[in-house]
């Protein structure tokens, strides 16, 4: 079975008890079974991650990506600065896809910018959770077509 790779960088881990105007009312874990059930129509697993810490969330893609053929990511407020993420993903060479619950375009100057979004094929922000399974949909049709 193929395997897709979920990675959720800092804070996410407290989706659920965060500001639910932007980030909605579940879980990380719903959120991951969400997903996981998503992919599973598509006869797609998912290997899920999250971490606080920058290096952890790279060495656990380093480790990972090898065996997975493609990456959701939602990369949390490393999204806007960390060119080390962007340069993982770009050496990962998997399709992945750039998701955030929030509209990060409507919100402070600061989080308008994404420097991971560049090694993404696509970004979907705003949607809440349904913008993850919109994810799942895109990487499933992408990786059909390969
Ligand atoms: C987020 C948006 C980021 O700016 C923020 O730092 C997060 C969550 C989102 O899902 O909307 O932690 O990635």
């Amino acid at each position: 079975m193929e395997a897709i790779l979920l990675i959720h960088g800092p804070n996410l881990n407290l989706l659920g008890a965060r500001d639910e105007k932007q980030y909605g009312s579940l879980t990380l874990a719903a959120l991951e079974k969400l997903v996981a059930d998503e992919a599973a129509k598509s006869g797609l697993e998912v290997k899920a991650f999250q971490s606080n810490h920058e290096g952890a969330l790279i060495d656990w893609l380093q480790k990972e990506s090898p065996g997975a053929s493609g990456i959701i990511i939602n990369a949390g407020a490393l999204t806007h600065y960390s060119y080390a993420l962007h340069d993982a993903l770009v050496d990962a060479g998997l399709p992945a896809v750039e998701v955030h619950l929030s509209d990060i375009n409507a919100r402070e100057e600061w989080r308008k910018r994404s420097v991971t979004a560049p090694a993404c094929i696509s970004m979907i922000a705003g949607k809440k959770e349904k913008g993850y399974i919109e994810a799942v949909q895109k990487l499933a049709q992408v990786l059909s077509a390969s």
